[in-house]
């Protein structure tokens, strides 16, 4: 079976923002730092049809980033995206429906002067989905979908809490009929309650749509119960990704771990042990294995020796000298 996508040793780089200093140094005629920051490196990974993937990851790691670049709304540095084998992107530009995506802050996409019925038909009606005297329908029954009220279609975006909003972008999404979701933290400023709520309609949807779906978390916890794989990242980096079963049974990269004894479970909120030191900066990552100053059991040969992402005998990868 060919995968729904594929990435193709993806990496990109931002030019760093010129600092005060940077600034001052030019102005006396001191060459500027050009250093360029590179938020994701060389990843490569493949979402099957039907399948979730969770990638997770502490802040800043480039998750976001690497969301952007899948769903073709960011131009990778280098390497490739191919969804069916042709690129979603095209001159820089989004060309393709078909990959929807769903963010963090729901106020952020959806216009705070329209009805949410009309945003979620929006989409639909432009890309000749559905006629606009057969939208209300569709919307209608979207919002069922989602488990709002179909009433609630003439209501503004002010007018709801938080995960009812989150159920609305979601909705909005899935009208366009994607074959591939993208939610990039879609829980994350939710109240735990509200989360769990919300990973519930992700489990229906998945279970009664068949969705294809990239969910992005922080939170190793929260991709736990969605996602039939899991992809950790680090630095840029995927460092592990396997079965979500086998991950969370049997964690092989070091981080894994740290970012399970960091995750809350369930009934057990009180014993959690964040991860040791922070995220390096990607202006200067260490060398050898990134996540060596962290480790607990680094050695000479991980602060010298970058590992490979290897593949294991359960078809997962990993990359640890001494897993
Ligand atoms: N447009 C940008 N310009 C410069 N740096 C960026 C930009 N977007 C992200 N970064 C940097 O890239 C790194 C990864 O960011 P991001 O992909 O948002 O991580 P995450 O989603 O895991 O928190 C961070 O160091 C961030 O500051
Ligand atoms: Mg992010």
């Amino acid at each position: 079976m060919t995968p729904l996508l594929i990435a193709e040793g993806v990496t990109r780089r931002f030019a760093r923002k010129p600092t005060w200093g940077d600034r001052i140094a030019a102005a006396f005629g001191a060459g500027t730092d050009r250093r360029a920051l590179q938020a994701v490196t060389d990843v490569s990974l493949a979402i099957q049809k039907g399948e979730t993937l969770g990638l997770v990851g502490e802040s800043g790691c480039g998750k976001s980033t690497l969301g952007r670049m899948l769903a073709g709304i960011m131009a990778p540095s280098s390497g490739r995206v191919l969804l069916d084998g042709a690129s979603p992107m095209r001159g820089g530009h989004k060309i393709t429906t078909r990959i929807q995506t769903v963010f963090q802050d729901p106020f952020a996409s959806l216009n705070p002067r329209r009805r949410i019925g009309d945003s979620i038909a929006e989409g639909p009606i432009a890309h000749g989905l559905v006629s606009r005297a057969a939208s209300g329908a569709l919307v209608s029954d979207w919002l069922a979908r989602v488990g709002l009220d179909p009433a609630f279609a003439q209501r503004f975006p002010h007018q709801f809490s938080g995960g009812q909003r989150q159920r609305v972008a979601i909705a909005r999404a899935l009208a366009m009929q994607p074959d591939l979701l993208i939610c990039d933290e879609p829980v994350a400023s939710l109240d735990v309650s509200i989360q769990a709520q919300i990973l519930n309609l992700f489990l229906d949807l998945r279970r009664d749509l068949g969705l294809t779906c990239l969910f992005i978390s922080h939170d190793l916890g929260v991709v736990r119960h969605v996602s039939d794989r899991v992809a950790i990242m680090y630095l840029g980096r995927i460092v592990e990704s396997g079965t979500a079963a086998r991950i969370y049974a049997a964690p092989g990269h070091p981080y894994t771990r740290a970012l399970l004894d960091s995750s809350p479970k369930l009934g057990q909120a009180a014993a959690l042990k964040p991860i040791a030191g922070e995220l390096p900066s990607p202006l200067a990552p260490p060398p050898g294995c990134a996540f060596h100053p962290r480790c607990p059991i680094a050695t000479e040969l991980c602060r010298r020796e970058r590992p490979v992402l290897a593949a294991r005998a359960d078809g997962g990868l990993l990359a640890c000298h001494h897993a």
